[in-house]
């Protein structure tokens, strides 16, 4: 067993030109979440419970996309997902298209907890949510101003957002020499979204958890990969993994199932399992992942421009970073 490791992102696909302050203050964020885990892992807290206790954080502050301050739909609304994996038994829960639940991530547990299925969505998630109790906002909690700028610029666009962290259209025209598309439509890839934790605790429990507001300006109804089990997160016996990027070619990779079973059918490590599965399953510039191991191996892999990421283990190594 080597001991406990975590690693947290705050989304893959940053913009080169995202100001100064940004990059400290999403660092600032993603230190201050890995010391939260830390210190849950420190006081024997389960891989289960700490990456909820991380994500819940990542989503209660506005700065990455995910329950406040998550992206928005083409209507103006948020259609937040999430999705947690336990991995000794592979218990899971999902959630989609909720709009009042201020942690995605809670529910998400809860469903596999408390419930006898692995998946709510939309109008009987948010009756699940009444029923369990958990804690509602109204719209205007969840909606920044910020957000409702950048709706604006993506709707003029024509175009779909991984997210909406590019301040203006001239820096995002300028970034992108050659406009990247998504089924036909001008998609921005310079930008942060999504959270997510993975943590393999001292008995070599392996968990894993993601949360998202989706993409800027997404069609009303879609659900990306962070909620399907198997492509934005998984946990088993020997792995967790969570990633980031562009849902569709994420799904189209069942990236985050693909990791493990390289790791449990061609008996790859850990960082080895992470290359192949970045060179062989997704699409150039499109997308990351955060992975442990269930003997305390952590692992940061993307083919973005960046990723914002963080990652910790048992014996004394602290990592915090934007770019490769
Ligand atoms: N990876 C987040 C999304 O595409 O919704």
């Amino acid at each position: 067993m080597g001991g406990w490791a975590i690693a947290v992102h705050g989304g893959a696909g940053v913009d080169p030109n995202l100001p100064l302050q940004r990059q400290e203050d999403a660092k600032m964020l993603l230190t201050r979440c890995l010391d939260l885990g830390i210190h849950a892992l420190r006081s024997n807290s389960s891989a289960i419970d700490v990456v909820e206790l991380v994500v819940r954080e990542l989503e209660t502050d506005p700065l990455f996309n995910s329950g406040r301050g998550s992206a928005l739909t083409e209507e103006g609304t948020v259609e937040m997902e999430a999705s947690i994996m336990d991995g000794p038994k592979r218990r899971c829960g999902a959630v989609s298209g909720l709009t009042t639940v201020k942690n995605p991530i809670s529910l998400a547990r809860l469903v596999m907890d408390k419930s006898p299925h692995s998946y709510l969505a939309f109008s009987g998630a948010e009756k699940f949510a009444r029923e369990q109790g958990v804690e509602l906002e109204c719209n205007d909690y969840f909606v920044t101003e910020e957000n409702v700028g950048m709706l604006e610029l993506a709707r003029e666009a024509n175009s779909i957002w991984l997210d909406y962290r590019v301040p203006t259209n001239e820096k995002c025209s300028a970034s992108v020499e050659t406009p990247l598309q998504m089924n036909g439509l001008p998609i921005s890839v310079y930008a942060p979204e999504t959270v997510g934790c993975v943590v393999v605790d001292s008995q070599g429990r392996c968990a894993a958890a993601t949360s998202t507001g989706g993409l800027m300006n997404k069609k009303i109804g879609r659900i990306g990969d962070s909620p399907l089990i198997g492509s934005g997160t998984y946990a088993c016996g020997v792995c967790g993994v969570s990633c980031t990027g562009e849902g569709e070619a994420i799904i189209r990779g069942t990236l985050a199932r693909e990791v493990a079973a390289v790791m449990e059918y061609k008996g790859l490590g850990l960082q080895e399992a992470v290359n192949y599965v970045i060179e062989e399953r997704l699409d150039e510039g499109k997308a990351g992942l955060i992975a442990v191991s269930s003997n305390g191996e952590v692992v940061c892999g993307f083919n973005t421009t960046g990723m914002f990421r963080g990652c910790a283990t048992e014996d004394g190594f602290m990592e915090v970073g934007i770019w490769k």
